[in-house]
């Protein structure tokens, strides 16, 4: 009760925020924020959710790097806080209504994108700039894909994230004599040896839901394995399929190792538990590894490990994050040109080793990139690529909402049937 106040809250805060036209350029951002207003001002309103711990790292040095490049393009960043665009989103889609959309936004490719913004007919088409950038053979035909609708490309990635990462505490599994788990029965013998050796096995921070929804995706993909779990999303699997129902009782088992206090923490807090020694496991995608490395200053593979979620090795749950030309702005020949940044090998080296993300591009400077970032881009070059669900890729907007909300109540409730109805309910909503 207590958290949905919480939240609703928030929803409000983001609202009042966006009528009042003064979404929060207070945080960050290049050498040239701050000042004007909304898209009234002249600046290039740059929107996205990256502020703070482990977010804005990446989006600095992009913007800094535009404004070498185009010093005489002032920008704003008018991000947003609030994990997974949990703020962002609502500030977004009222700024979207009242035609008053920034210069341009993160978005992920897929549904997000294509059933969302382009359905709703608020995109341009940019095959021009990937044509003049000479882009079409430097971006894996996968994220094209997931970027496009009816022949046109419509946004341009700079980053793939993966989303099926297990995150442990090397020194923890050390102490206790524990292996990195590949399956559902390893993770679970795991976690008992921690649990009765009085360690957190798994820490969780779902005080905005989508956290929980992520451990269930990967739940899903490690239980139905990646084509099985797309026919989700298309309605050829239901719902309430047999492998779902098997997924919500693995999930429900797990939330028996979490944290007692997860509802109360966020991605970061959760994630600095592991990095911190206080819980031994946690789910997260590679934003995560941003996190560790600048904000808690630990080392890749000597303070942390890492390993795909049970069930998923070989596959990989791709968030992207892409940044298009809204209809109606001021200026789209000084978005565009923000964009050949973000597109540029250049610009996507400067943003992605510090995000914990791999480069869209193929052709990137790979040396840039510490051994995470190495092992995950041949990782993604062979693995089964599933879509992300809680980050919007896979379904529409109104369906994840739905869901989001079925999870939150599951976490406390833990009653697999009831879940099971809520996602069946929901199922109306994957065609809109
Ligand atoms: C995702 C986004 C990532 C990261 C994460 C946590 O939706 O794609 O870049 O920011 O949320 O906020």
């Amino acid at each position: 009760m207590k958290k949905k106040l919480v939240l609703f809250l928030s929803l409000m805060l983001a609202f009042s925020m966006a009528l009042a036209g003064c979404s929060d350029s207070s945080s960050s951002g290049g050498s040239s924020e701050g000042g004007s207003k909304g898209s009234k001002g002249d600046k290039l309103e740059i929107f996205s959710w990256w502020t703070g711990a482990g977010e804005e790292d990446g989006l600095k040095a992009l913007l800094k790097l535009f404004d070498e490049k185009n010093p005489d393009i002032p920008v704003q960043n008018a991000a947003v806080a609030g994990g997974a665009g949990t703020n962002a989103k609502a500030v977004l889609a009222s700024r979207m209504q009242g035609n008053d959309p920034p210069a341009t936004f993160q978005v992920h490719g897929g549904a997000e994108l294509n059933s969302g913004w382009v359905a709703a007919d608020k995109m341009e088409p940019l095959n021009d700039l990937y044509e003049k950038e000479g882009w079409k053979d430097k971006f894996p035909q996968s994220l094209i894909d997931m970027v496009s609708k009816d022949g046109n490309i419509y946004s341009v990635p700079v980053n793939i994230h993966r989303g099926n990462v297990l995150w442990y505490n090397k020194k923890v599994f050390a102490d206790n004599g524990i292996t990195p788990p590949k399956t559902f029965d390893e993770f679970f013998a795991a976690a008992d040896k921690l649990k009765k050796a009085g360690v957190t096995p798994l820490s969780l921070g779902d005080k905005e839901p989508w956290t929980a929804t992520m451990l269930f995706e990967n739940i899903l993909v490690g239980t139905m394995g990646v084509e099985d779990y797309g026919k989700l999303w298309t309605g050829e699997i239901p719902l309430d399929d047999a492998k779902v129902k098997e997924s919500a009782e693995i999930f429900k088992k797990m939330l028996g190792y979490v944290n007692e206090d997860h509802s109360s923490r966020n991605w970061q807090d959760a994630s600095q538990m592991v990095g911190k020694g206080e819980a031994a496991m946690n789910v997260m995608g590679d934003w995560a590894k941003g996190y560790f490395v600048n904000d808690l200053k630990l080392k890749t593979n000597e303070d942390f490990g890492y390993i795909t979620t049970p069930g998923t090795e070989g596959k990989f749950v791709v968030i992207t994050d892409t940044f298009g030309l809204p209809k109606g702005v001021k200026k789209p020949e000084d978005v565009k040109k923000f964009l050949s940044v973000l597109g540029s090998v250049e610009g996507q080296d400067a943003f992605n080793p510090l995000k914990g993300s791999i480069p869209a591009r193929t052709d990137a400077d790979q040396s840039k990139y510490d051994e995470y970032g190495k092992q995950t881009i041949a990782d993604f070059g062979k693995a089964e690529l599933a879509a992300s669900l809680a980050h919007g890729s896979a379904a529409p907007e109104g369906f994840l909402t739905k869901v989001n909300q079925a999870v939150n109540i599951f976490v406390t409730q833990k009653d697999v049937n009831q879940f099971i109805d809520s996602l069946k309910a929901a199922s109306g909503d994957l065609k809109k």
